[in-house]
């Protein structure tokens, strides 16, 4: 019992400690492991293994495309990257695949206004098995980093106990801080202990990790972005306050560019994805993706709803008979992203409803965009009823600001 409360005290500490000023919005960027996985057979496929020149492959397009200048800043390095440690225990990586090491790739996205982040496990080996940080190399590794000029880790959990992890996130938060670099910490350690409480003690996650995923990795398919948003709804009552400017939950990758999903289910995970203020990490090869899903991850609207600077994780609302959900998310200067979206599977869907039934105030106008057809809204009174068309597996998201109060009335002529 004295020695739980000696180690409680230590976290507490350690804890206050940890502000470390970064991700004041959701990271955007790109993330190697949905769809490049382990691969790491240059042999039979040099242009899509786990490689320093993949890596760099991305960092142009990402700097060449748009990309970085809507604020896909991050390339992040996953599993798979380690060759072992040399003989005073340094992380050294693949030394074929990565034969210039990962300062050079650090120095190489630097150079093109990127950051780089990089993967490790809070345990014996990584998910992959390659070494992972056992409590007793986390001061080491973290300053391993900070010399290779990482802006960002991923620390796994996998082959450990809850115990150690108890243990050592915490401790790499404190050795992140102590190497003095500014390395956003992403912590997959909720997704270990079921995500919840009384496990999980999110007050304490988010004092020392920046993001964390909270539950099951992510697949291409349209059925796991559905699990993972089932998920983050039943739990959003615990889940939704926890977010904030500087520490984010993370319902993982998005599948945009790959094999999954359609057209409307694109658009689908962007749009829920935004209202969940998750970080929008690409995971696709942005060599070879189409035009038609650049659209979607490049849409300035969407991306500045995202990116809101009050932070406010959004909700869903609403739960029709007729599968349609809304979700609304509370954005500064008054305004709100709503998503009307559609489990159905048959056709297009006329919803009807109005801003009052959806808990908006009474007596105001609001205008605003349709998010994905960038059609005009305006006069939009909280009374008036309307109908949106939403397609199966589909969304309509609107961008909405009130922009008179119906009391006054010299203001009313001008509508
Ligand atoms: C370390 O923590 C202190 C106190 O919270 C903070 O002011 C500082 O910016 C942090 N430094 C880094 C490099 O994270
Ligand atoms: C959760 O962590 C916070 C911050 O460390 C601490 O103040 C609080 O007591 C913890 N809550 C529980 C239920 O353990
Ligand atoms: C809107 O529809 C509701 C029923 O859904 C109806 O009671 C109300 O009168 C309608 N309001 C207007 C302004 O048409």
């Amino acid at each position: 019992m004295l020695q739980k409360t000696v180690l409680l005290l230590a976290l507490v500490v350690q804890v206050l400690m940890l502000e470390n000023g970064l991700l004041r919005t959701p990271p955007m960027g790109w993330l190697a492991w949905e769809r490049f996985r382990c691969n790491i057979d240059c042999d039979q496929d040099p242009k899509n293994c786990i490689s320093e020149r993949l890596f760099m492959e991305m960092a142009d397009r990402l700097a060449q495309d748009g990309w970085r200048d809507l604020g896909y800043v991050y390339l992040n390095i996953d599993d798979c990257w380690i060759g072992e440690r040399d003989a005073k225990g340094r992380l050294l990586p693949d030394p074929k695949r990565f034969p210039h090491g990962i300062a050079f790739l650090a120095d190489y996205a630097h150079s093109l206004g990127l950051k780089l982040g990089i993967y490790e496990d809070m345990g014996k080996m990584t998910c992959m098995g390659y070494p992972g940080t056992t409590l007793d190399k986390v001061e080491l590794d973290a300053e391993t980093f900070a010399e290779w000029k990482v802006d960002m880790l991923k620390l796994d959990g996998c082959f450990s106990t809850a115990k150690e992890r108890a243990e050592g996130y915490p401790k790499m938060a404190a050795a992140l801080n102590a190497t003095g670099r500014p390395i956003a910490f992403s912590c997959s350690w909720p997704a270990y202990e079921g995500g919840l409480p009384p496990k999980v003690n999110y007050t304490l996650i988010a004092n020392i990790c920046n993001l964390w995923r909270n539950y099951d990795d992510i697949q291409d398919s349209w059925k796991s972005v559905l699990s993972i948003l089932d998920w983050f709804v039943k739990h959003q009552d615990i889940l939704q306050p926890v977010a904030g400017p500087g520490h984010w939950n993370d319902p993982d990758m998005l599948l945009i560019g790959n094999f999954g999903l359609s057209f409307e289910e694109s658009r689908s995970q962007m749009a829920l994805w935004t209202v969940l203020a998750a970080p929008l990490f690409m995971s696709t090869d942005l060599r070879t993706i189409s035009p038609q899903n650049i659209d979607i991850l490049q849409n300035p609207l969407i991306i500045k709803i995202n990116q809101d600077p009050l932070g406010i994780q959004g909700r869903r609302i609403f739960k029709s008979k007729s599968q349609i959900e809304v979700f609304k998310r509370h954005l500064s200067n008054e305004a709100s992203a709503l998503v009307f979206f559609s489990r159905r599977t048959d056709m297009p869907y006329h919803f009807h409803s109005s801003l009052l039934e959806l808990n908006f105030p009474r007596s105001r106008v609001y205008e605003g965009q349709n998010v994905f057809t960038g059609d005009v809204i305006s006069g939009l009174k909280s009374e008036t009823n309307f109908t949106v068309v939403i397609n199966p597996s589909g969304v309509v998201m609107w961008y909405l600001y009130p922009i008179k109060h119906l009391g006054l009335s010299t203001q009313m002529s001008q509508l």
